[in-house]
């Protein structure tokens, strides 16, 4: 018997050095709170070199962290961040404008603009712990971005960005993912904002974003592309089983006037919707908030738009405005090939039909020329 446990023992003691090796090898930052008015991000960003390998970043349930300045990861590459305590964005409007106006804001409260593989974000299971506030008073305080990098998850996490008081502040430019990376999977969120849910950017590729809870803001959006004639490369994106609350759009797709490039196989399915305005919003005539010179007719360039899917939405509304606006939306015909919506179930409190739907007969007289819309309501089911 014993030469033919020899080599199994070798084989235990071989692995078990493996698994130790790995386990030496891994490493966790346990995030430190100071005191209630200190900044907690400085101590975090000096050690965040040593920790952008085989390492997990720890934010600890129980504890209310100050997220006072913008954090700024490096390239990381196998990390974890574990958002477990819940944290807070400064909570008066002044300091926040201050920072965004400086020279080297980030761009978004949490930024992993350096790039990034397997990485995971992760919140808590517990829903009263893992809640970044971002205090929507705050004019500018975007979120998460993921912009350069690959192979990130984020799930499980809890974006609060409700202004303390609407009628002073709307939280406007509070989205909550912004994503321009490749092979990204965003499960599991909920975000209460009041700008972009998801924002889905240039250079974006392979992007699932499924099985989340959106609240308040300006839903999902692709966009917007193609600002001051950028080349857009947006391509393979699936945004299904999510639902949107309270939204003035859902799902939406935005770019501007003399933009270039190619946005395509973008795919919204299995959405409910409750009480949003703009289920459906497709524009190539994009103007942010009226800012600045209000962009050209649609008589020059523009991203092309390819395989455009939104289907089975449930949509429960007030009124439904427009389901693809031909008055708002400005489309560029010869840059649209196949956009569909299919299976949409509406359902107004009052019971009135819906005001418009996308008929494709409408659609197709007045604009579209090239937008399918294969009209197929299904009866709403509460
Ligand atoms: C990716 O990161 C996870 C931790 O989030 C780690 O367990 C796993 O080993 C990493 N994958 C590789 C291929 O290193
Ligand atoms: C964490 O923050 C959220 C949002 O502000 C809040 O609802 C929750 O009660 C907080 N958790 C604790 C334990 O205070
Ligand atoms: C859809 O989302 C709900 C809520 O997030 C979840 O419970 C359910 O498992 C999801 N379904 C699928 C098919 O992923
Ligand atoms: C479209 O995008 C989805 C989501 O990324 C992907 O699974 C699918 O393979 C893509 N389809 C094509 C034809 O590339
Ligand atoms: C418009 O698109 C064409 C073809 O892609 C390109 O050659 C041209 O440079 C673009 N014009 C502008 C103003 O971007
Ligand atoms: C679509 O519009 C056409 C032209 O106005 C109208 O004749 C038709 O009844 C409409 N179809 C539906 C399903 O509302």
């Amino acid at each position: 018997m014993l030469p033919f446990l020899r080599p199994h023992l070798w084989f235990l003691s071989f692995t078990a050095s493996i698994l130790l090796h790995t386990a030496l090898a891994w490493k966790t930052f346990t995030v430190s709170h100071l005191d209630d008015n200190s900044d907690d991000t400085p101590a975090l960003q000096a050690v965040l070199n040593e920790y952008s390998t085989d390492s997990t970043i720890l934010f600890e349930k129980g504890v209310y962290y100050n997220i006072f300045t913008p954090i700024r990861f490096p390239e990381l590459k196998n990390v974890e961040v574990r958002i477990e305590g819940n944290l807070s964005y400064p909570k008066d409007m002044a300091t926040v404008q201050a920072i965004v106006a400086s020279p080297d804001f980030p761009g978004h409260w949490f930024s992993f603009a350096a790039g990034g593989n397997n990485v995971s974000l992760v919140g808590s299971t517990d829903p009263e712990w893992g809640w970044v506030d971002a205090h929507g008073q705050q004019p500018i305080a975007w979120s998460f971005s993921t912009t350069g990098s690959k192979n990130i998850r984020a799930y499980n996490n809890w974006i609060y960005a409700i202004s303390d008081d609407m009628d002073q502040a709307f939280p406007f430019n509070t989205d909550g993912f912004s994503a321009g990376g490749t092979d990204l999977l965003f499960e599991d969120n909920n975000i209460q904002n009041g700008d972009d849910c998801l924002t889905v950017g240039n250079g974006a590729k392979n992007i699932i974003f499924r099985n989340s809870r959106c609240e308040g803001g300006h839903g999902l959006s692709i966009g917007s592309l193609g600002r001051n004639g950028q080349v857009a490369d947006v391509q393979n994106i699936l945004i299904e089983n999510t639902s949107v609350w309270d939204s003035l759009y859902g799902a939406r797709f935005k770019s501007w006037t003399g933009g270039n490039g190619l946005a395509q196989n973008i795919t919204w399915r299995n959405i409910r919707f409750k009480r949003v305005a703009f289920p459906i919003y497709v524009t190539q005539n994009y103007w942010d908030q009226n800012l600045g010179p209000k962009p050209d007719s649609p008589t020059q360039n523009n991203t092309r738009l390819e395989d455009i899917v939104f289907e089975n939405f449930f949509v429960h509304l007030i009124i439904l405005r427009v389901l693809v606006s031909a008055t708002h939306a400005g489309i560029m015909f010869q840059t649209v090939k196949n956009i569909v919506a299919r299976r949409i179930a509406p359902l107004t409190l009052s019971g009135d039909p819906p005001a418009v739907m996308c008929n494709s007969t409408i659609v197709r007289n007045i604009l579209f020329y090239t937008f399918f819309c294969e009209i197929d309501i299904v009866e709403p089911c509460l």
